[in-house]
């Protein structure tokens, strides 16, 4: 539920204080040109993303036209206009991993989730992204999943890998993820 531009929705811990900070920034909102980036920032810190109906109470707040909003979101790669899946992919594209495969690998893996980079799959599982250097090098390709790191991968071992990621969640939804201490990082 979007709060109120004076913040009457009260809740509990980090997402009350989040929530106030929204509230907080639309109140106090007064027009000044440069404004529309930190609202945009904190809702996002709010609800983990950027809902449409955030760009709609943004817009109605502060007379700046949707479509308007929208395009800045879509110009700053720091917004995203769907939530992170439980687990974040980052995909390797830095020079060793891309000398090593890293398109093959990251084509493997937009195959394999069904979603290209920058998007959650359906079921909120993952969201892939690519990401410069990982500091891995000796390993590439290399890619994340969330803090564990995985290196020298083939498209068939990273298949394999993503598959393990869903059976383990099919197995025990919401639990922790039993596959998280399998990286291949050398002690
Ligand atoms: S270039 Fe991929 S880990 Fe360094």
């Amino acid at each position: 539920m979007i709060p109120d531009r004076h913040g009457s929705e009260k809740g509990e811990g980090a997402t009350a204080v989040k929530q106030e900070n929204f509230s907080y920034r639309l109140w106090r909102y007064d027009g000044a040109p440069g404004e529309l980036i930190p609202l945009l920032q904190s809702a996002q810190d709010h609800f983990g993303y950027i809902p449409r109906r955030a760009i709609t109470y943004i817009s109605g707040v502060t007379g700046i036209p949707e479509s308007e909003v929208y395009g800045v979101i879509t110009f700053y790669s720091q917004f995203r206009l769907q939530p992170m899946g439980k687990y974040v992919v980052r995909a390797c594209a830095g020079t060793a991993c891309h000398v090593s495969g890293a398109k093959m690998i990251i084509d493997t893996i937009e195959d394999e989730l069904g979603v290209e980079v920058g998007e959650t799959t359906n079921d909120g599982l993952f969201t892939l992204f690519t990401v410069a250097c990982i500091g891995c090098c000796s390993l590439a390709p290399v890619m994340m999943i969330n803090d564990s790191t995985h290196g020298r991968l083939t498209p068939a071992s990273l298949r394999k890998l993503l598959r393990e990621y869903r059976r383990s969640e099919e197995r025990s939804a919401g639990e922790s993820t039993p596959v998280d201490g399998q990286s291949e990082v050398p002690e």
